[in-house]
């Protein structure tokens, strides 16, 4: 453990070999692990507290049926966020529409993005969860309300992304461009320690991450790739375990410090695949590159594409460079 450098002094400690910064990204950080407290305390409670489990009874822009988790999420970090005043536009999964901040606020220069709450299918069976953020600078003029085009940027224009994973400890790991850190929240102290700094992603690895249920649906380019991960016929010289969480914020958490790749395909039965580029696909795929690794959609990167909407969906393989140049040369010629 690295002694016991909390998020607020790592932040400071950074921002100083940025001498023009603003303390915009620490208000934004520490404000990001607040409402991260605060779900984990949700999350942690929830058989016990009152209306944190199961459903909503609202679909969301997705098609997803929500979960009560989803929106009470949804709702801690949209309070967390605006009141700092750093931002001029905000898109979650849970909102059809991009959300304008109140007429009080100082419109700041960021957008924000957040999948409030990832893996909601597990919320009641007490499997790990997640939430995504993604910040971007705004392209719109300063000053004034932002709008849906600071949001739709390609995610090489991302200034920070990161996850918190509601697990075994809850944790927070984070980009902002200078690499990859992971805080474990300390529940005695209230505060999230710098537990792995600089991470890299390893080359080898014992597993593989893929939902073998739509294995049907999957093209046989990637049906074949897939079968010589479960012999030694393959990159890694040896049979690989598969571990599929379905919660994509533990499924990429284990593939960024275990190593291999996580992906959801594109299929027959959803030609897009299901992770939203916006909130999912983007913010991953920035952590994963900032720790050595990959992250495509098929024949280009995931943080090339100019998104077209907001909930758009992308098809995603992550990981190790080693396991995603393998595949993409195997499934897509490239
Ligand atoms: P969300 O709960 O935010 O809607 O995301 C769910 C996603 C992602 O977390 C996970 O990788 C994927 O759904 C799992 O989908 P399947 O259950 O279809 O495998
Ligand atoms: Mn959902
Ligand atoms: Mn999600
Ligand atoms: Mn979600």
């Amino acid at each position: 453990m690295q002694g016991n450098i909390n998020l607020t002094r790592f932040i400071y400690e950074t921002q100083k070999a940025f001498p023009t910064a603003t303390g915009d990204f620490s208000a934004i950080l520490n404000q990001i692990a607040l409402a991260a407290k605060i779900v984990s305390m949700e999350v942690n409670r929830a058989g016990i507290l009152d209306d944190v489990l199961g459903y909503q009874g609202e679909t969301n822009p997705s098609g997803d049926d929500q979960k009560k988790l989803d929106v009470i999420a949804d709702n801690v970090f949209f309070n967390a966020l605006e009141h700092i005043e750093k931002f001029c536009i905000m898109g979650s999964e849970e909102n059809e529409n991009p959300v304008k901040l109140p007429k009080r606020y100082k419109k700041g220069r960021y957008a924000i993005l957040f999948d409030p709450l990832d893996g909601s299918s597990n919320i009641d069976f007490n499997v790990s969860i997640g939430t995504i953020f993604s910040v971007f600078r705004r392209t719109s003029p300063e000053g004034g309300d932002g709008n849906l085009q600071d949001l739709l940027q390609p995610g090489y224009k991302q200034v920070a992304a990161g996850y918190v994973l509601y697990g075994s400890s809850t944790m927070m790991t984070f980009t902002t461009g200078q690499g990859v850190n992971m805080f474990t929240l300390d529940p005695q102290i209230g505060e999230f320690i710098l537990t792995h700094p600089n991470i890299r992603i390893p080359d080898a690895t014992r597993y593989y991450s893929i939902n073998e249920g739509n294995s049907a649906n999957w093209s046989d380019a990637l049906r074949s790739y897939v079968d010589t991960l479960k012999t030694s016929d393959n990159i890694h010289g040896k049979v690989l375990s598969g571990r599929y969480i379905g919660s994509m914020v533990a499924d990429v958490h284990r593939t960024l410090l275990g190593g291999g790749f996580f992906s959801y395909p594109a299929d027959s039965a959803n030609p897009s695949g299901k992770l939203r580029l916006m909130y999912e696909a983007n913010p991953m795929a920035m952590v994963i590159e900032q720790a050595g690794g990959r992250a495509i959609y098929g024949e280009g990167d995931i943080m090339g594409i100019i998104p077209r909407e907001l909930h758009q969906k992308i098809p995603v393989f992550l990981g190790s460079k080693k396991d995603i140049d393998a595949l993409q040369r195997a499934v897509f010629g490239k």
